[in-house]
């Protein structure tokens, strides 16, 4: 597959198309990075969010890995920000507002609300996060933490 085909106009309906096509991209391909990146890329182009990646756990910090959007910060330490914070806790974190979260991490001073999601080894410990932020204060729900989850239980189902 080389596009992506997108013609809901709501969030929950874009998910629904895009699930089908990610698993697609997905299924066959073992490399883990190669599957990260197409996923940024997927979520990127079908929601137009500020930024969409993913950190990668590396020792003991969190390194960034395949992204699309600004230049990022490249590394995170466990519990620091809202990555390293989903990292410590193993839990999905809903941001509503950056500024009140303490200890946010300002990459881009751009970004409003986020939602990270931990990403997991067979053995429930975290590999990686994916940080989805958005230039919109409050842009993300409990669907997207579902929708999100279910994307990131994708990538690891093979590991
Ligand atoms: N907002 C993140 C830092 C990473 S970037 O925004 C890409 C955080 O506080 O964890």
């Amino acid at each position: 597959m080389e596009t992506l085909h997108i013609n809901a106009a709501d969030r929950a309906g874009k998910y629904l198309e895009l699930l089908p096509q990610l698993r697609g991209l997905l299924v066959g391909e073992s490399d883990l990075i190669a599957n990260l990146a197409n996923t940024a890329a997927a979520i990127h182009q079908t929601f137009g969010f500020h930024w969409v990646g993913f950190y990668l756990v590396k020792d003991s910090e969190l390194v960034l890995g395949p992204f699309q959007g600004p230049v990022a910060c490249t590394r995170i330490g466990f519990g620091k920000g809202v990555c390293g914070t989903a990292w410590k806790e193993n839990q999905t974190q809903l941001v509503p507002d950056v500024d009140l979260f303490p200890g946010h991490i300002a990459c881009s001073s751009l970004s409003r609300s986020e939602i990270v999601v931990p990403l997991r080894n067979t053995k429930a410990e975290v590999i990686a996060v994916l940080d989805v932020d958005s230039s919109l204060l409050n842009d993300f729900s409990e669907e997207d933490r579902g929708y999100l989850e279910e994307i990131c239980a994708l990538i690891t189902q093979n590991l």
